[in-house]
Parts: C-alpha cells; sequence; structure tokens
C-alpha cells in the first residue's frame, strides 16, 4: 500500500485529487495536511469522510515538527505539494504570506523529505517529491506561441514568483542532491469546489445573485483552461511514470479571452436559469496590476511520455461546472457566509486561522 501526503488537499485542486485517487485506488493511503485557510474547506472532502484511507491532518506547511512527526508515523511515499497560497490580487496586496507558505513552506518539506528518503549514498527505494506549479512562471505570451517546459521562467506578480522560488528550490535538490523530484506547470484549472475568488465560480455566483461582474481591463487576456479532473489525471501518471528531475506542463489547447468565458457562462444562465442574467451585468473595471495578457500551454512532452491527453472538452466541462454549483449552492452559501466558521468550530472546538 502506497501512502502520499497530500498537502492543500482540502482546496480546490487538492480535494478534487484526494476524491480522484481514492476513487480510483481502493489499496493507497492519503495523509492529508492542510492548514484550512480562507481556502480550505472540509465540506470539500464529505464524500470521503468515513474512508479509513484518508487521514485528515490541519496543519501547516512551515510546521517543520509536524511534518518530521508525519514523516515518521506514515513512512510517506510519495508528497504531493499542492498548498500554497494561490490568488494573484491576494498576493499583490498582501505578498508576505505567500513568500511564506509558498517558498519556505516547500522547503520545509523538501528538508523533511530529504532527511527521511536519503541513505548514506543514494535514495530509498520508490520515493518522489511532487510539486504542482503553474504556467505563470513562464510570463506573459504575445499573440503567437506556447509555454514549453524549456520557456525562460519570467514570472511577474508576487504570487507566480513565489511559485516560481519554489520550482527552482524543488530543482535543486535534484541537482545538489539526486532527490527524486517532479515539477508538473498547468494551465488555469475550472470545476466544483473551486473558491468564488477566482474568475469562474465568481462569475457563476454573481450571476445569480444579479450582482455586477467585474471584467478586469479591456477583458480580452487570455487563459488557457482545463478541467480539473484532468489535471488530476496528469499528477497521477507523473507521480507513476515521471521520469525523476523532469517538469512536466499540462495544458489543453483551450485558450479563451476572459470575456469570452463571461459571455458564455451569462447565455447558459440565461437560457437555462434565469432570463435576467444578462450581459448587462458586465462592468469593465480597472486593470489587474502587472497583468499577464495571455498563457498557453505546450502539453507535447505529457502527452508523448505518459499519454496523458485531457478528456473533457471546453463545452461539456464548463456545463458540467455550472450544473454543480447549481446543485451545491449550499456549498457557496456556507463559504461566502459566516456559516463555515462554524461548521470549523464544531468540528474542531476553535476558529479556522
Ligand atoms: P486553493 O487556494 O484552492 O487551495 C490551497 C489549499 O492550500 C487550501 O486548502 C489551503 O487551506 C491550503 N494551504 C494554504 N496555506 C497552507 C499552509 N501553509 N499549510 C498547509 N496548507 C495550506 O488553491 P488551488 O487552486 O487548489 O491550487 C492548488 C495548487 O495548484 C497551488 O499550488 C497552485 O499554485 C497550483 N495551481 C493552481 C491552478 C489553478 O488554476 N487553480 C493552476 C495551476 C497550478
Ligand atoms: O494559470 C494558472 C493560474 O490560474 C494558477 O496558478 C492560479 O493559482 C489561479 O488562480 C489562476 O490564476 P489567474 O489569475 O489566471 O486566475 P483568476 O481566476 O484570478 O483570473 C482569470 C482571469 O480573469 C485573469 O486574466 C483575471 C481575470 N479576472 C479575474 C477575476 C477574479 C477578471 O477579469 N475579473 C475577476 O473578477
Amino acid at each position: 500500500m502506497k501512502t502520499y501526503l497530500v498537502t492543500g488537499g482540502a482546496g480546490f485542486i487538492g480535494s478534487n485529487f484526494v476524491l480522484y485517487m481514492l476513487k480510483k485506488y481502493q489499496d493507497i493511503r492519503i495523509i492529508n495536511l492542510d492548514k484550512l485557510t480562507y481556502a480550505g474547506n472540509l465540506e470539500n472532502l464529505e464524500e470521503v469522510k468515513h474512508n479509513k484511507n484518508h487521514i485528515f491532518v490541519n496543519g501547516d506547511i512551515c510546521d517543520k515538527e509536524l511534518i518530521e512527526d508525519l514523516f515518521q508515523k506514515y513512512d510517506f511515499d510519495y508528497v504531493v505539494n499542492f498548498a500554497a497560497e494561490s490568488h494573484v490580487d491576494r498576493s499583490i496586496k498582501e505578498p508576505e504570506i505567500f513568500a511564506k507558505t509558498n517558498i519556505i513552506g516547500t522547503v520545509n518539506l523538501l528538508n523533511v523529505a530529504k532527511e527521511s528518503w536519503e541513505t548514506q549514498d543514494s535514495w530509498k527505494e520508490g520515493k518522489k517529491f511532487l510539486q504542482v506549479s503553474t504556467d505563470e512562471v513562464y510570463g506573459s505570451l504575445g499573440d503567437t506561441g506556447f509555454f514549453t517546459e524549456t520557456t525562460p521562467l519570467d514570472p511577474h506578480s508576487p504570487y507566480s514568483s513565489s511559485k516560481t522560488s519554489a520550482d527552482l528550490m524543488v530543482k535543486a535538490y535534484y541537482d545538489t542532491f539526486k532527490m527524486p523530484i517532479n515539477i508538473t506547470r498547468c494551465s488555469n484549472n475550472y470545476g466544483p469546489f473551486q473558491f468564488p475568488e477566482k474568475l469562474i465560480p465568481l462569475l457563476i455566483n454573481n450571476c445569480l445573485n444579479h450582482k455586477d461582474i467585474p471584467v478586469y481591463g479591456d477583458g480580452l487576456n487570455v487563459r488557457d483552461w482545463l478541467y480539473v479532473e484532468d489535471h488530476c489525471k496528469a499528477i497521477d501518471m507523473v507521480i507513476r511514470e515521471g521520469r525523476l528531475g523532469e517538469v512536466y506542463n499540462v495544458g489543453g489547447h483551450n485558450e479563451r479571452t476572459n470575456i469570452a468565458i463571461v459571455k458564455t457562462v451569462i447565455d447558459y444562465l440565461n437560457k437555462n436559469v434565469d432570463s435576467a442574467i444578462t450581459e448587462d451585468l458586465i462592468k469593465y473595471v480597472e486593470d489587474r496590476k502587472g497583468h499577464d495578457r495571455r498563457y498557453g500551454i505546450d502539453p507535447t512532452k505529457i502527452k508523448e511520455e505518459l499519454g496523458w491527453y485531457p478528456e473533457t472538452v471546453f463545452e461539456e466541462g464548463i456545463v458540467k461546472t455550472i450544473k454543480w454549483y447549481l446543485d451545491n449552492k449550499e456549498w457557496m452559501e456556507h463559504i461566502t457566509s459566516g456559516d463555515y466558521q462554524n461548521y470549523y468550530k464544531n468540528m474542531y472546538g476553535h476558529e479556522i486561522s
């Protein structure tokens, strides 16, 4: 039985990954370490609440003693590091916590894994540290071209700079110590359980509440959208088959302007839910500072080496996503109100950090 340390497994992608893995494999054990910041939500994990192969631990990846105790107790085969401060707008307002969690937290995990996995002249068999990174480390594209794994790193925001720093530390542990690592760099994810500060869930939530939809700048910035389950599948493949020390880009050649995404969601909700949801809700607002213009991933390497491909086309994925938010209005109400604090307090006896 392989034992995984999944960090940030109560957040958007992390919780999707935990559910995906426990559905796919009966013979794995996941220790899910999450600080439960505003973005972590135990309701995402309801489905595995009684699964004996899932153990939730409320804690911080920067806490060395805690990570050491966990390594001693569970002798992990794999570390999958999702834990991060993930929102670009927040990083512009408060960069320090991004440096702390995303850089120091990652180095702390690397150090403890190294202490536990390194033998006198080599490494214990079958171990791997997978760093979940982002296409934002490559900076911004013009109208043409794509990010490959050899595109120079050129981050702009405090968020992407902190993720780049973490990637470089992970690479340094491979280059210096030959630590068994992989790095995945994925484009924008969408799907269930995404916190409504990010474009798609914010947009759905605002539409349903007839609130303005803030579109930054001219609305023509381009993102490359990937259904979250396809990302989870890629991570699973890289853990099992990725060549040690390698970076794998993950994306599905699905580029859209922000305004096109906004209009697609409005159109669906207008036709299927409420005719009062119209493009009148769109409000162009001041642009994000340092706003990257275009992201676009070239996924050739992961396709050719590991046979990964995205199964969900955008037209299906976006409808599935909208329907999930329509069917889970309570989930949205809880995290946008004080209810989640109460839920957490009942469960843990104290308030969330
Ligand atoms: P998220 O903000 O939804 O979740 C982050 C999780 O990490 C939360 O559960 C939070 O409680 C936890 N966390 C934060 N600080 C922590 C700490 N110090 N110790 C332990 N847990 C902590 O983020 P997400 O969108 O699910 O992103 C997950 C990872 O994937 C991040 O590393 C992000 O950089 C990367 N990524 C995200 C996307 C995307 O489109 N969302 C795309 C590419 C890469
Ligand atoms: O590319 C991967 C990255 O995608 C991840 O590394 C990040 O963790 C994740 O948050 C996401 O970053 P973005 O900044 O691209 O995502 P966000 O949803 O914040 O914004 C998507 C685009 O929509 C971006 O061009 C800004 C724009 N936007 C966003 C919001 C929240 C708006 O126009 N209005 C909004 O209200």
